[in-house]
């Protein structure tokens, strides 16, 4: 095996319960010469030359290429596939074209899902390995080092699927085995190497987001999601502190255990610590809502759609994510994670509307509604966060329904303290083709979360649910510390596939703040 071919990492993604790898490889290598089941080559819609590998493989097939374009069957909108089939002309059973929409509309998101779109097609066709025939600049003004990323990310992201419960194999189609990422030249290859290896520890996350919020919330009990923590902990070094109903009752975490009341499953909360400089250094504290199933507790939810409300979870599993992916990374940052998990039930012990409970801050809180359970807990998560006196906190929820009425699917609710932390997050988020939109967080929203009987109330009557939420959230941090706050109840699930976003649980978060992280991590606050 030459040097540059060396396998960089491998993805695991899951067959009724078994694990099965994908490997992702670089390589230095002339396209016409590569043997596979399939080539891949990228092409904008209104760039008529023939030109790059489009030009390479075009004089050995003797034209048959362009005339494939000129035919008019492919114009090269986004997530067009085209294939053309050789006859022995090429190692390569087929060339395989992909659309990335007009050169001038290109954004790095555009090169994600067209790779999310054909490595999708490819499995569908039976083809079980492909080579992407790597641009031989970055795309949309980026570096090769974005372009490799995204293009990998694609493929990771877009092959996602959940079949851990699904006993047979025989009628999913085989899964995808290798994929290379093929370039003329030496040169790019040690770029294109590092932004493939970002992408397999980001798409692990994020895939491993999905899974977490796909399993049902009788296999993914806090309990095992406290034990998944461990076991991520351990393998990279990390800090782990699991904190149980005795231990959370003597530090007074009475918000939190108000949501937990009602459940028989033991909650966890779990704290994990990432130290990539010198402990001196404060961390930036990510805390994530784990409501591993969302009943609504006594103030009950409607039937339909219930189901949904195992990826009550989603902030969680995306803080675990995180810390595991930026210790895969090594970022020179100090990180904690604080997951409070938990379920939301009704039940003869559970939190009654009206009752009042007083949280690990001190203050006393009156819940009118036990639904509103994610606040309570992001509460005492946000208080215990305030001991690591934080360069900034962020945290991460599927908080509320009102920020789906507000924003829709298509951009995660941002809210917080701290304008400039904000617009660094819209700034990356537009980037990364995760988008974040800031609602106000003004004074005036605090009025409708004030109490009769006790320091604040947990919901704000109608009319702004995702601001009040976060008001409410508001009086759990200290001032002067930079806060963020995301709620994704809007995203974390898709209504139908995209293309490299799946129908269920998205993941929709954890790109944002791991890229976030590494933003920070290269310029500090
Ligand atoms: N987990 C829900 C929010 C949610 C709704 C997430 C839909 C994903 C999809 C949260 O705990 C909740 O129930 N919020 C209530 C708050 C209300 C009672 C003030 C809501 O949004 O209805
Ligand atoms: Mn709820
Ligand atoms: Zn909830």
């Amino acid at each position: 095996m030459s040097k540059t071919q060396r396998i960089i990492s491998h993805y695991n993604n899951i067959y009724g319960g078994q694990l099965v790898s994908t490997s992702v490889k670089v390589k230095k290598g002339l396209i016409e010469k590569e043997r596979t089941e399939a080539i891949i080559v990228s092409r904008y819609q209104d760039v008529g030359k023939v030109d790059g590998a489009i030009a390479h493989l075009n004089k050995v097939l003797r034209g048959r290429l362009r005339t494939h374009l000129r035919s008019g069957e492919f114009q090269g909108k986004l997530n067009q596939v085209s294939i053309l089939h050789i006859n022995g002309e090429l190692p390569a059973k087929r060339i395989v074209l992909v659309g990335l929409g007009k050169k001038t509309e290109v954004r790095i998101d555009s090169i994600r899902q067209a790779m999310g779109t054909v490595s999708k097609a490819m499995r569908l066709l039976g083809v079980t390995s492909f080579t992407l025939a790597a641009p031989e600049q970055g795309i949309a003004r980026t570096t090769l080092e974005i372009t490799s990323q995204a293009m990998i990310e694609g493929c990771l992201l877009g092959l996602y699927q959940f079949k851990y419960y699904q006993m047979s194999r025989e009628k999913s189609p085989k899964p995808i085995r290798g994929i290379t990422l093929l370039t003329r030249e030496e040169n790019g290859v040690g770029m294109m190497r590092a932004g493939a290896q970002r992408a397999c520890v980001v798409a692990e996350a994020v895939n491993s987001v999905r899974d977490l919020c796909n399993h049902p919330s009788n296999v993914l009990t806090p309990s095992a999601l406290a034990s998944e923590a461990r076991t991520i902990a351990k393998a990279r070094g990390i800090r782990c502190t699991i904190l149980d109903r005795v231990k959370t009752k003597k530090l007074g975490m009475g918000a939190y255990l108000g949501v937990a009341r009602g459940s028989h499953e033991p909650p966890q909360f779990i704290v994990l610590e990432y130290t990539g400089v010198p402990r001196t250094a404060n961390p930036i504290v990510l805390v994530g809502k784990a409501v591993t199933f969302d009943t609504g507790g006594i103030s009950l939810k409607p039937s339909e759609n219930m189901e949904r409300m195992k990826a009550d979870m989603t902030g969680g599993a995306i803080v675990l994510q995180t810390i595991r992916a930026i210790a895969k990374l090594k970022l020179p940052l100090n990180v904690v994670g604080i997951i409070p998990a938990t379920e939301n039930m009704p039940g003869g012990l559970a939190t009654k509307p009206g009752d009042i409970l007083t949280s690990l801050s001190g203050k006393t809180i009156e819940v009118l509604n036990t639904d509103a359970e994610g606040r309570l807990i992001l509460a005492d998560g946000l208080a215990y966060a305030m001991r690591y006196k934080p360069a900034a906190v962020i945290d991460i929820a599927t908080l509320t329904g009102a920020v789906f009425v507000a924003l829709g699917r298509h951009a995660i609710g941002v809210l917080g303290n701290d304008d400039a932390l904000i617009n660094r997050v819209k700034r990356i988020g537009e980037f990364i083709g995760e988008r974040a939109w800031q609602l106000p967080l003004w004074d005036e929203y605090k009025e409708q979360i004030k109490s009769d009987v006790a320091d604040v109330r947990n919901i704000g009557g109608r009319g702004g649910g995702t601001i009040t939420a976060a008001a409410f959230l508001s009086h759990f941090v200290d001032d002067g510390c930079p806060w963020v706050h995301l709620d994704i109840a809007g995203t974390d699930w898709g209504e139908s596939a995209r293309p490299y976003i799946p129908k269920g649980p998205t993941g929709i978060g954890a790109r944002l703040i791991i890229e976030l992280l590494q933003d920070l991590a290269g310029k500090p606050l």
